[in-house]
């Protein structure tokens, strides 16, 4: 280990390194840790893709954040794509490969670099890479950095992720031709009849045990344990049991969610909290005046995050659901989101003509003030793990609708362990949508589950609370680490 020993005028401060898996859905919780850590004084170099820190420059203003944090630095790395690869859904297998096999050496020799200096190696303190990039793990051993990892998914999706080989060794992955997607898994303890084969990660969807995506995350989830620690943005009163059982792959577990949550005890003020709305899109705030018109838990919220996209059938059903359900809608439509050449065109006009009437489309929302609106009453999501977490800490119960990766576990929590929210998960029909919406908006068993989960994750985030205290361990941690 260098020596990085401190004098009494000249402390040392720990340097952090942070590298997030290139999409919104991992750059956004990395970057609010990352502002954490700064805020207690660290140094901080974020590594994102060019790609990425080309419309990170577009969207936050990186000036603010370099004034209110001296020691807060950007520095970009290939993520082994074209500039002009649309990294859309359809093409995240690509992105994905491409940047476990060509970030490495760019990674490599920014941390070299960034240790060489005057002519002395005084590597950073330490990094926090993400729990799919598992190369850093590699070059922090190499290089005798301690490497913490930042894993974005569920404490519960997390578990069920360690025990794909078990899965598949069982004969319950991949699924087989005539298999009952109903049929319950048992060989996940503590999850036993929880998870139905449906429930499973997306990934378990594909037909060959030996997919290369499949072999992709058994080989990520299976490096974590090697890291001095797991992040996870969760909360001990949302998923402590899963927490613990995680405990016999890692011996240190920091559970630190909802991580915006923590902003608002440790930032003092909102207006010191840099904002990562609009982070890759530019946001419309027009909706936010447009909700201030509805009464209290009137609006449905629509949203499917950054990277599912909808076929044009799709669309239609749920633009049919929504508008018979009566309720008025708020309804997130990236413009890349609708798959085949005809898209939004040609929308039957009494759907127009409703939308005018009680809807609000728009191409990105400012996700986290429009569920914190008195006005929004429910929110139909592709169960994203933020989307998800962000919802609880508003206190605002689900309809879910997911597609892949962690969505299948997340949705099947929010329906049958927490009980705040509905699942409905392989079916796009309108009848079901509409009968989910009034369903969701009128039940009041359902309101009062999700104001005692929003109730637990603002005790979590409190002084004293248990993201708080977690928090302040691994400041302790990264300290010791730097001594
Ligand atoms: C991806 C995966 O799909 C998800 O399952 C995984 O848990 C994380 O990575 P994504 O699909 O984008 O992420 O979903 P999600 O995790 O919900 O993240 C979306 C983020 O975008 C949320 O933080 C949300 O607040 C933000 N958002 C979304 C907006 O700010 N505005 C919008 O209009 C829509």
């Amino acid at each position: 280990r260098p020596n990085r020993s401190s004098t009494m005028d000249q402390p040392v401060v720990p340097h952090v390194v942070f590298l997030p898996f290139p999409a919104q859905g991992h750059v956004k919780p990395m970057l609010m840790l990352a502002e954490l850590l700064s805020q207690a004084g660290f140094e901080a170099t974020f590594i994102n893709s060019n790609h990425i820190q080309h419309r990170l420059e577009h969207s936050i203003n990186i000036a603010t954040m370099y004034r209110r944090f001296p020691k807060f630095q950007f520095r970009s790395v290939t993520d082994g794509l074209p500039s002009d690869h649309p990294r859309s859904s359809s093409s995240i297998v690509q992105l994905l490969i491409s940047a476990r096999d060509e970030t490495r050496t760019e990674f490599r020799n920014l941390l070299v670099n960034l240790g060489q200096k005057n002519g002395r190696w005084e590597p950073p303190t330490c990094i926090i890479a993400d729990g799919i990039m598992s190369f850093a793990i590699d070059i922090a051993e190499e290089l005798t950095i301690p490497v913490i990892t930042f894993r974005t998914f569920s404490a519960c999706c997390t578990w069920t992720y360690f025990h794909l080989t078990k899965l598949i060794e069982q004969g319950e992955v991949p699924f087989q031709g005539d298999v009952d997607m109903d049929k319950t898994i048992t060989c996940i303890p503590g999850l036993e009849g929880t998870l139905r084969c449906r429930d499973l990660p997306g990934i378990c969807r594909l037909k060959e045990a030996n997919d290369p995506l499949l072999q992709f995350f058994i080989k990520e989830t299976a490096a974590m344990p090697r890291a001095y620690g797991v992040i996870l943005n969760t909360f001990d009163g949302l998923e402590a049991s899963m927490v613990s059982k995680l405990g016999s792959f890692f011996s240190k577990i920091y559970t630190l969610g909802p991580l915006q949550g923590l902003f608002d005890t440790f930032a003092k003020s909102p207006s010191a909290r840099t904002s990562f709305n609009g982070l890759l899109w530019k946001e419309d705030r027009g909706c936010i005046s447009w909700l201030d018109f509805h009464p209290s838990r009137s609006v449905i919220y629509v949203s499917f995050g950054s990277l599912v996209c909808l076929v044009r059938d799709q669309l239609l059903e749920f633009w049919h659901g929504l508008v018979n359900s009566g309720k008025p809608f708020l309804w997130v439509l990236r413009s890349d989101s609708i798959l085949g050449e005809d898209g939004v065109s040609e929308v039957p006009l009494e759907l127009k003509a409703a939308t005018e009437e009680r809807g609000c489309i728009v191409d990105w929302a400012p996700q986290e003030e429009v569920l914190a609106h008195p006005a929004i009453g429910g929110f139909l999501t592709h169960s994203g793990w933020n989307s998800t977490l962000e919802s609880i800490f508003a206190g605002v119960p689900m309809i879910c609708w997911p597609m892949f990766a962690d969505q299948q576990v997340n949705s099947r929590c929010v329906s049958e362990l927490w009980k705040i929210g509905f699942d409905m998960k392989d079916k796009c029909e309108r009848a079901v949508i509409e009968k989910l919406v009034r369903d969701l908006m009128e039940s009041d068993e359902i309101v009062k589950s999700t104001d005692e989960f929003a109730r637990m994750a603002r005790d979590s985030v409190k002084e004293g609370g248990s993201s708080y205290s977690n928090l302040q361990k691994l400041i302790e941690d990264i300290k010791s680490i730097s001594l």
